[in-house]
């Protein structure tokens, strides 16, 4: 039997590009569809080298119902992982529109053309923002989301009722916590444009020199040290993940035709996609100085708004009914984030 091809949305970004790797590695055929929104056409020729051939590209937009169709029609994804979508907070409050059109439309496109074509199986990229601020930590798959920060929060829980909705597509949603670090070849990573809104991209490019200081976001949250608490993942960690929820959905295969309209025919599990421990934005840049031996610049400054005090995941789930949980720990995850960002 052949390769089994899997459509992956968005395969030139930050967490797709690495997916890709894996897939290949998996024995799965990556056929990449991205419109460098937030990528460049360099991390192709960096899968390149990684891969020793060229994976199969598709420069397009996932809004672009004629392109998706032909894309099918050439080369029948059996599967989606669906990456493709917006994802700076500040920006989706900036301009709300932008963020519904790309990260919904695009995800109704694609759902209209998989079911055209017959394609019924999705992993989707969701987020822990759906939880917002939790009562509890670690939380659960099961814990209640809360009402969403932000509209590019409002497009992932919105995302979930569509696919949730759609019983004829079997979807396993990822819920990632927070992804960093790169390959450790340090040929692709993540490629922030601008100025970086997230931790680690900010803390390495002022170790590297680009940014004077990292600010602290608060010192004062009712954490042990002062600061807030996140779950970090390393993005080959989460990249396997994708791997494990596409096994998953060619083992629980069910044919596509089952009583349209009867929920309790589809297939929806979501996934916590983290490492289970949480760690201080102080213990970050102790680690990050410990696994490199690099001093970061940083101040304590204000609170940032719409931050959550601490989430980290409850992995039970993702351990025993996915069989997946995340190998490397924080010190990898900063040597391999300061390594791609030396060779950026
Ligand atoms: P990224 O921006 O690096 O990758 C997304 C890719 O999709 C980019 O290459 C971009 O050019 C492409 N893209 C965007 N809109 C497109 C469109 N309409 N058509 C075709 N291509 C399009 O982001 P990432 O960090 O790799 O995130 C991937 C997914 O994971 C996103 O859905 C994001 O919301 C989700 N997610 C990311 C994080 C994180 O911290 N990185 C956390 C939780 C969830
Ligand atoms: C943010 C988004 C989240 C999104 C994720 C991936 C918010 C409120 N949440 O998560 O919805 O899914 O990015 O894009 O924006 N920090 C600093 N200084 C900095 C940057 C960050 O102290 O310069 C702190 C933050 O306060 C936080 C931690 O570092 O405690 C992690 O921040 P970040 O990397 O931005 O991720 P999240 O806010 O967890």
């Amino acid at each position: 039997m052949g390769k089994r091809n899997i459509l992956v949305t968005g395969g030139l970004g930050f967490i797709g590009s690495h997916t890709v790797l894996c897939l290949d590695a998996a024995g799965y055929n990556p056929i990449i569809i991205d419109n460098l929104h937030n990528s460049r056409i360099e991390v192709l020729d960096a899968l390149t080298s990684l891969l020793g051939y060229r994976p199969t590209y598709v420069q397009g937009d996932v809004n672009d119902t004629e392109l998706l169709q032909g894309l099918f029609d050439a080369h029948r994804p059996e599967a989606v992982i669906h990456f493709a979508a917006h994802k700076a907070v500040g920006e989706s409050v900036e301009n709300p529109l932008m963020y519904y059109h790309n990260n919904l439309v695009g995800l109704i496109t694609l759902l209209d053309t998989m079911k055209l074509k017959g394609c019924s199986k999705m992993v989707f990229s969701s987020s822990c923002t759906v939880y917002g601020e939790p009562e509890s930590v670690p939380v659960k798959e099961s814990t209640p989301t809360r009402p969403a920060a932000s509209p590019y929060g409002a497009t992932k829980q919105m995302a979930e009722v569509i696919l949730k909705d759609n019983a004829w597509c079997e979807v396993q949603c990822l819920r990632y916590f927070n992804p960093v670090g790169a390959h450790p070849t340090a040929k692709i990573g993540e490629l922030p444009l601008g100025v970086p809104n997230n931790l680690i991209p900010y803390l390495t490019q002022t170790v590297a020199g680009i940014r004077e200081r990292l600010t602290v976001y608060g010192g004062d949250y009712p954490t042990a040290d002062g600061t807030c608490i996140r779950d970090y993942i390393h993005v080959m960690d989460l990249a396997e993940a994708h791997v494990a929820a596409i096994d998953r959905l060619f083992s629980t295969s069910k044919q596509l035709d089952v009583l349209p309209g009867d929920p309790s025919a589809g297939v929806f599990e979501v996934f916590n996609i983290g490492t289970g421990v949480g760690y201080s934005v102080l213990e970050v840049i102790q680690a990050f100085e410990a696994a490199t031996g690099k001093k970061v610049n940083y101040t304590v400054g204000d609170r940032r708004p719409g931050d959550v005090v601490a989430v980290w995941a409850d992995t039970d789930k993702v351990n025993n009914v996915l069989g997946w949980s995340a190998k490397r720990d924080l010190t990898t995850m900063m040597k391999d984030a300061w390594h791609w960002q030396e060779n950026c």
